[in-house]
């Protein structure tokens, strides 16, 4: 079988890693992919919101599947598209991904269903979104109401902050013309319930927790994500039954009366508050870098589960009981301004997923992006593949890269 992954990040190389040890997947391609990824898949230079080009190389090369990693792609209606020429595609139609791609959509689904989530109100108009702010309580929260690339949410601590936030989105349209989503602020660890569903049916990955912001002890700016585990001994099973029966199940069967049944990822960004399990936001797809500490843990054959999904049918899925832990390093100054094209030695040993790479002129991999390579070490314990990994980050060389030590470390630390 001929498979096709969109996009070029560490997610997709998990994914393509994934495909690799399939019986059934004779060639993979990646679409644009990146130096990492073409170690295993034939890259091809297509972007991922090209659907035109992406249509025309998976009809040209005759595609069986192809597996959509990136929200871009899903929001410009790649699915729709593979789809009406009749070709296999695993991610949510366009529609169905606007639980991801509209804050708004997702937050009216949760309350018209009762699914628990921060309370929120919904404003276009500056003005009555700062009358709103004033009498609101600090902290609070402010969402753009569209894909941001993860910088749409700002966390108010004070009036000006709330006041600047209001004005990027509303007056300045910093992301693109829009609306605000403000909501209640919640306290908690926050998980990551990423679930294979189709239509009502809903299949559980192992859990996964992100690491947002930039340097150790949760300290600096957000970003896209520093590093990941899985398992999380901090869920308990009542904990996990209510993210599954009381989010996960409703949500699936909330799409479905919606008339945009979900098929693919559905990606629940959880909090475990003093008042329960509450979303933080709905995702469309794998989550990066979750999925590359999740699919290192599939044991079964992850093309038969796409194409069990896509079919109708339940697929099957079985883990290893390891802990998996992933440190990303990222290029010095991310998520702020930064340089690339520095080379990076010793990029091959371990398990390590490519987040941000490109090949030079003479074959070396270079920094090409803002959090360039994701390093995972499996042990019997969560300490031990935290050490692991900070050893395999240590054997590599790259004068311009950082990263946390601290991976995974609340979860068998006191502090
Ligand atoms: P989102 O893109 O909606 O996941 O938001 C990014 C991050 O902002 C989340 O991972 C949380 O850490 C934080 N956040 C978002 N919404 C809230 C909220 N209502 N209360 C507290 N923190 C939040
Ligand atoms: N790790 C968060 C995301 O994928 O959006």
């Amino acid at each position: 079988m001929k498979v096709l992954v969109i996009g070029g990040g560490g997610r997709e190389h998990a994914i393509v890693h994934a495909l690799s040890k399939s019986s059934k997947v004779t060639e993979i391609y990646a679409a644009p992919g990146n130096a990492g990824i073409s170690k295993l898949a034939m890259c091809v230079n297509i972007k991922d919101t090209d659907v035109e080009n992406l249509i025309a190389f998976a009809k040209s090369e005759k595609i069986d599947l192809v597996v959509v990693g990136p929200e871009a792609s899903l929001a410009v209606g790649i699915v729709d598209a593979l789809n009406a020429e009749g070709i296999k595609a695993f991610g949510p139609t366009k529609a169905a991904a606007r639980i991801e791609s509209s804050k708004n959509f997702a937050k009216d689904l949760m309350s018209k269903y009762n699914i628990p989530t921060a309370r929120y109100e919904v404003f276009d108009n500056y003005e009555e979104a700062i009358s709103f702010v004033k009498i609101s309580p600090l902290p609070t929260v402010i969402k753009y109401d569209g894909l941001a690339a993860g910088k749409g949410v700002v966390i108010a601590e004070n009036y000006e902050q709330a006041e600047e936030a209001l004005k990027d989105m509303l007056l300045d349209d910093k992301y693109g013309k829009g609306k605000v989503v403000i909501e209640e602020y919640l306290e908690g660890p926050e998980f990551s319930f990423m679930c294979f569903v189709d239509g009502e049916n809903v299949y559980p990955l192992q859990l996964a927790q992100d690491h947002k912001r930039a340097y150790d002890g949760d300290k600096g700016p957000n970003t896209g994500g520093m590093g990941a585990y899985s398992p999380l001994p901090f869920i308990t099973e009542a904990d996990y039954n209510e993210a599954l029966n009381e989010i996960m199940i409703p949500t699936a069967k909330a799409m479905v009366n919606e008339d945009t049944p979900f098929k693919g990822v559905l990606y629940g960004g959880l909090m475990k508050t003093k008042k329960g399990v509450k979303v933080i936001e709905f995702n469309a797809r794998f989550g990066d870098p979750e999925t590359e500490v999740v699919l290192p843990r599939l044991t079964s054959d992850i093309y038969d589960a796409f194409m069990a999904i896509i079919e109708g049918n339940k697929p099957v899925l079985t883990w290893d009981n390891k802990c998996t832990i992933g440190i990303v390093m990222a290029s010095k100054g991310y998520p702020g301004d930064y340089k690339k094209g520095f080379v990076i030695e010793n990029a091959t040993s371990g398990n390590i997923y490519h987040m941000g790479t490109k090949f030079d002129e003479n074959g070396n991999y270079v920094t090409n992006g803002g959090r360039v390579l994701f390093v995972v070490a499996s042990a019997d314990t969560l300490e031990e593949a935290n050490k692991k990994a900070n050893a395999l980050v240590n054997e590599i060389k790259c004068d311009n890269l950082y990263h946390r030590t601290d991976i995974g470390a609340k979860a068998y630390k006191k502090f």
